[in-house]
């Protein structure tokens, strides 16, 4: 699949992505959960008007499986186990029927058949994949075309105090598991997904919602 220039950014290995998931799982839900909570609500409403196969890349404590419609069969990846492990645990014990499997997989190299689900969405994910470009190809190509990709994402400014504190940031990527620097055009490089609309999300419009369409 073509991708265009993106711009150039800090390496994320993935053996470090996997060893800080480590770190935040036991503390995931209280702290970066909360901030999410609102970002995970908005997408999931979004996401309710449609209906199908639906793949969460990069699923993490599932802290949005209790909030998908009946009318979407859910499969969630991570590569991080222990995010996972608190995954399943969220589903045994609200017993969603909806969820078909919770597999641990990398969004950047997936074994899903072409055209497999109707929407896919990567919610707080793409700034920690090792290779985003890679991550969004993937994507478009096990979404059917005419289906929906749903982002929600932190990008970076250049500008200001909050451009300052991405930049000053920046350099402990590695330990935080996520990069403050990642201008949207990172994931505007996939021609095969057309950007139909960009929605700000709560809290204080840190962080935003892209919808793409799959183009067939
Ligand atoms: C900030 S958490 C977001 C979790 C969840 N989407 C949420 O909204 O709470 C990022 C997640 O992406 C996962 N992740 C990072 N790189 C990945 C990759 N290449 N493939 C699959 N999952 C990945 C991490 O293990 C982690 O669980």
């Amino acid at each position: 699949m073509l991708t265009k220039d993106a711009p150039r950014l800090r390496d994320m290995p993935a053996g470090d992505v996997i060893k800080a998931y480590r770190r935040w799982a036991p503390v995931y839900d209280a702290t970066f959960g909360r901030l999410v909570r609102d970002g995970v609500k908005q997408a999931t409403t979004r996401v309710n008007s449609f209906s199908g196969r639906l793949l969460e890349a990069g699923v993490g404590t599932g802290l949005a499986l209790p909030h998908y419609g009946p009318q979407l069969s859910v499969t969630g990846i991570d590569f991080s186990a222990d995010m996972l492990r608190r995954a399943h645990a969220r589903v045994s014990k609200a017993g969603n029927e909806n969820i078909e499997s919770l597999v641990e997989m990398d969004a950047c190299n997936m074994t899903f058949a072409d055209s497999t689900f109707d929407v896919s969405v990567a919610m707080y994910v793409l700034t920690v994949v090792p290779e985003p470009q890679k991550a969004m190809s993937e994507l478009a190509r096990v979404t059917k075309p005419g289906g929906t990709v749903l982002v929600v994402n932190h990008f970076s400014v250049d500008h200001g105090m909050r451009g300052a504190i991405e930049k000053g940031l920046a350099k402990h990527a590695t330990k935080l598991g996520w990069r403050p620097e990642f201008p949207v055009d990172t994931v505007l490089t996939c021609d095969k997904l057309r950007l139909v609309s960009i929605k700000s999300v709560k809290p204080l419009g840190f962080f935003t919602m892209l919808e793409f369409r799959r183009i067939g």
